[in-house]
């Protein structure tokens, strides 16, 4: 493909801005769940995940800087942005123009290849694909876990999706200034044995959810009895996970994420009013997981904010674990992802 002339910059280009740069990021599902925030503003949270980033579903971000335009011109997926993803895409840049010194308003063209209405979470990788194009377009140097933490800004999960395979995020300090629990609030890679992980997902219900993950971890922690208990069991949820992967162990790494993910749910349920995502297809599903496991086949499952399901599985049982995922739910679609790829930029001929 053609190269692009960046957009002149004037003294801006003396400080490293491009003008212009095309991120890829794939998103990420948390086998220890992010769930509450300690600060908003910032997007701490109040407990360390761990995730795996997965080879499908990348979104491609392209970002102009535009000298003299009014105002951001954001498309997604080939629609102008509106309301609140226009709101939070804005402001991110907001955050990025205010590092780099630089007011230039920008053009972004960001394309998720999730299929229309799959409804899984884009704003991992979506988030992540931002933070590297507009870091390079306004001229801020830098590295991956920099990267981190300003993609945490956009999206929590997508402080993860900056790294490939497997990363966890540290929630940072609890005391200190603001400026401390920032700097210590990253993902970074975690190391893993053999384990030739799959994740299979079941998309049962392609609709929008019905109660944002932001407003669901807000009532959860100002509500639910049983978030702190969540809490607690979390971190030693997450000193096994690391355990567990580390030693290739299928078996162990599955069970602890499953009943992580659940607690989650459980934490949920019990806020008042209720947020439940899992519907009665959500349930035949882990059904047709259990029957999975006494057949001998270690598959495990993990839910976010949303019906759909992903279950775990060893990359060989990939392709059984798809079929019994299937029958479970004619009317659902299902495909098998691996570990995926960090966010890179793309240069020339990638585009
Ligand atoms: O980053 P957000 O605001 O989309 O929150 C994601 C939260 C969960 O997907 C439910 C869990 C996680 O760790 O990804």
């Amino acid at each position: 493909m053609r190269r692009e002339s960046p957009a002149p910059l004037g003294h801006a280009r003396e400080r490293g801005a491009t003008g212009g740069a095309t991120a890829v990021a794939h998103p990420n599902i948390a086998l220890i769940k992010y769930w509450g925030k300690r600060d908003e503003q910032l997007v701490l949270p109040r407990v360390d995940s761990l995730s795996m980033t997965l080879d499908v579903f990348p979104t491609t971000t392209r970002i102009r800087l535009a000298p003299g335009a009014g105002h951001d011109e954001v498309t997604l997926d080939g629609r102008p942005a509106g309301g609140e993803a226009l709101r939070r895409v804005v402001a991110f840049l907001d955050l990025v123009r205010e590092r780099a010194g630089l007011a230039h308003r920008a053009v972004v063209d960001s394309e998720n290849t999730v299929p229309t209405g799959a409804g899984l979470a884009s704003s991992a990788s979506g988030f992540a694909a931002l933070a590297l194009a507009a870091a390079a377009a306004y001229g801020l140097d830098l590295d991956a876990t920099a990267l981190s933490r300003l993609a945490r800004r956009g999206s929590g999960s997508a402080s993860r999706s900056v790294f490939g395979d497997f990363a966890v995020w540290h929630a940072g300090p609890a005391s200190g200034t603001a400026a401390e629990a920032d700097l210590g609030s990253h993902a970074e890679p975690v190391p893993v044995g053999d384990l030739d992980a799959a994740l299979v997902i079941a998309v049962v219900d392609a609709g929008p959810k019905t109660v944002s993950s932001r407003e669901a971890m807000r009532r959860t922690v100002d509500t639910s009895p049983l978030y702190e208990s969540w809490a607690v069991s979390s971190r030693g949820d997450l000193t096994e996970m690391r355990a567990a992967l580390l030693a290739g162990d299928i078996e162990a790494v599955g069970e602890i994420a499953e009943r992580n993910a659940l607690g989650m749910h459980a934490t949920m349920l019990a806020a008042r009013p209720a947020v439940r995502y899992l519907s009665p297809a959500t349930l035949t599903v882990l059904d047709g997981v259990l029957r999975l496991r006494r057949d001998g086949v270690p598959a495990y499952a993990t839910m976010d904010a949303g019906p759909n399901v992903k279950v775990l599985c060893r990359r060989t049982d990939a392709d059984r674990v798809a079929r019994t995922v299937r029958d479970a739910v004619p009317g659902g679609s299902v495909l098998v992802a691996g570990p995926g790829p960090g966010a890179r930029l793309l240069h020339g001929d990638d585009r």
